[in-house]
């Protein structure tokens, strides 16, 4: 069982959400060492609130690390990360799964949106022929994003870019209007023309210690950077989220 958990708040966990978490038999719980901790902690949260009487047993996960990738072999080394991450799944089922048990995997905000679980899982198939699961949506970050500020993503009738930062490397490309951005290490809204956009940017939406601050890019940009800094200072990691969009002139 996948299961989608939205992207911060526990309250944002939907009711199809709470009742899978009662299906499942063991939960495997990632563990991506000291920085991402509190996520971790919050999955298990989750777990204690809304498990009531049942319990599960727990089991950690010690993800694989990623290589660094040069500039031009991201997806070769990206590929060789999920096989490893795969590999670990196989063998932690086969020794922790009883037959006709379920497994859980919590995921981030929704599965489907720049989280490589599903495609990590459909590998698995090749050593797990007989592995069958399910799919349950959970709220993502853009979601959450437009939620707290209050806006649309799209215009009527217009698309919606939603991309990793580094995408944006050589700016957002003509023709683009609504760009939200995830995945951000590079503070790519500093190298954003500042006059031709607006911007709408949350940072640990969800959590206690969220941030929210929108403007005409030119003029938040600072205040952003700022806030940006303090927030990695406080704990050591942020995450942010942000939606780019054109001002009409
Ligand atoms: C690996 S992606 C996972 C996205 C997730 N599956 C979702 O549905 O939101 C991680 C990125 O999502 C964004 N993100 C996830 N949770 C967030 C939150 N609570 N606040 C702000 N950004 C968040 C950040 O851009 C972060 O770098």
């Amino acid at each position: 069982m996948i299961i989608g958990i939205g992207a911060g708040n526990p309250d944002l966990m939907t009711v199809q959400a709470i009742a899978a978490l009662g299906r499942v038999d063991v939960f495997f719980i990632p563990d991506k060492g000291a920085e991402k901790s509190e996520l971790r902690e919050l999955r298990l949260d989750i777990c204690r609130r809304f498990l009531e009487d049942r319990t599960p047993r727990f089991v950690d996960m010690t993800m694989p690390k990623r290589a660094r990738p040069g500039a031009k072999d991201y997806d070769g080394v990206v590929d060789d990360w999920h096989d490893r991450i795969a590999e670990a799944y196989a063998d932690l089922f086969a020794r922790e799964l009883k037959d006709g048990q379920c497994g859980g995997l919590l995921v981030w905000g929704d599965p489907a949106l720049y989280d490589s679980t599903l495609r990590i899982v459909e590998r698995l198939k090749a050593t797990l022929p007989d592995l069958d699961y399910e799919v349950v949506p959970g709220i993502s970050s853009p979601q959450l994003l437009a939620a707290r500020h209050r806006i649309p993503l799209n215009r009527i009738g217009a698309p919606l870019l939603i991309t990793p930062a580094r995408r944006l490397a050589n700016g957002i490309p003509d023709g683009v209007d609504d760009v939200v951005v995830v995945l951000d290490g590079e503070h790519t809204y500093r190298r954003t023309d500042g006059e031709a956009f607006d911007i709408y940017w949350g940072a640990n939406l969800g959590l206690p210690d969220e941030i929210l601050i929108s403007g005409k890019l030119a003029d938040v940009r600072a205040e952003i950077d700022a806030a940006r800094e303090q927030a990695r200072a406080a704990k050591g990691w942020v995450m942010d989220t942000y939606l780019l969009r054109r001002r009409k002139i």
